[in-house]
């Protein structure tokens, strides 16, 4: 199976991420190893912190890239994702943020070193997003919940229309075990929509290990639902198309009931 990876900070020298031409060839080699063909390039882009500037200048490296992939066959995509802090709403307004592709759907992130809580200011964030037009995608919803997953909050996102996205690292248990088992709590239960890798680096955690997680998952999840996490649903982002909804609660627990 080929795989489309919607979230990774490829794209080098402008974030946290990739750090270099050299270290980008690398992670892409990689991705081709992993069976991905097309990737979105997502740099970190923070509110009050980056101007027009900096924009075009992701956007140049996003186009430095895709040239770059065209040597492993990975077609590239842009897009950014944004971290919403309070001065999210001016970035919208002043379009100081790259959605996927030119669809509506903008790739998110709140902050991960802060538990989300009880206060709905970033359900009021999400809503401000939807009414400006654009479609939020939940960047790795399982790493917001150090005492573990708020399934009731998940469920909620998803009936807003809200797209849960989870690390493939989290389902290696790079983050740790709560964030793993966060992540398989929103996988057993169909609380997610897409695995993408959230791709920093060519070589340790973070890495665009795609084959390596589908290998994993497929020991105890079926096909069709590992081809809509990885491949069906993320085409239909680039598509500005609806996104599937993933059947995985009963399924998996009728399997549960069979084996016994
Ligand atoms: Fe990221």
């Amino acid at each position: 199976m080929q795989f489309i990876d919607i979230h990774g900070h490829y794209a080098w020298g402008i974030d946290d991420g990739i750090a270099n031409q050299d270290e980008a060839i690398k992670a892409l080699k990689l991705a081709k190893e992993n069976n991905i063909s097309s990737i979105v390039a997502t740099p970190h882009v923070v509110p009050g912190t980056h101007n027009e500037t900096d924009i075009q200048h992701f956007k140049k490296r996003i186009n430095d890239l895709k040239l770059l992939a065209q040597q492993e066959n990975i077609t590239v995509y842009e897009g950014c994702e944004l971290f919403l802090n309070h001065d999210y709403i001016q970035a919208i307004d002043h379009q100081l943020l790259i959605p996927i592709e030119n669809t509506s759907y903008l790739l998110v992130e709140f902050d991960v070193r802060k538990e989300l809580g009880k206060e709905y200011e970033v359900e009021d964030y999400l809503y401000e997003i939807e009414i400006k037009g654009y479609k939020p995608i939940i960047a790795h919803a399982e790493r917001y919940f150090p005492h573990g997953i708020d399934l009731q909050r998940i469920e909620q996102w998803i009936d807003n229309g809200y797209v849960i996205q989870v690390n493939a690292s989290s389902l290696l248990g790079v983050h740790g075990k709560t964030v793993k088992n966060n992540a398989y709590q929103l996988l057993n239960n169909g609380l997610l929509h897409i695995i993408a890798t959230d791709t920093h680096r060519s070589q340790g955690h973070r890495i665009p290990c795609l084959l390596e997680v589908y290998q994993l998952l497929s020991k105890k999840y079926d096909y069709q639902t590992l081809k809509a996490l990885m491949f069906d649903n993320p085409l239909h982002v680039l598509q500005n198309e609806a996104i599937e909804t993933i059947q995985m609660n009963q399924s998996f627990f009728k399997k549960l009931f069979k084996r016994r």
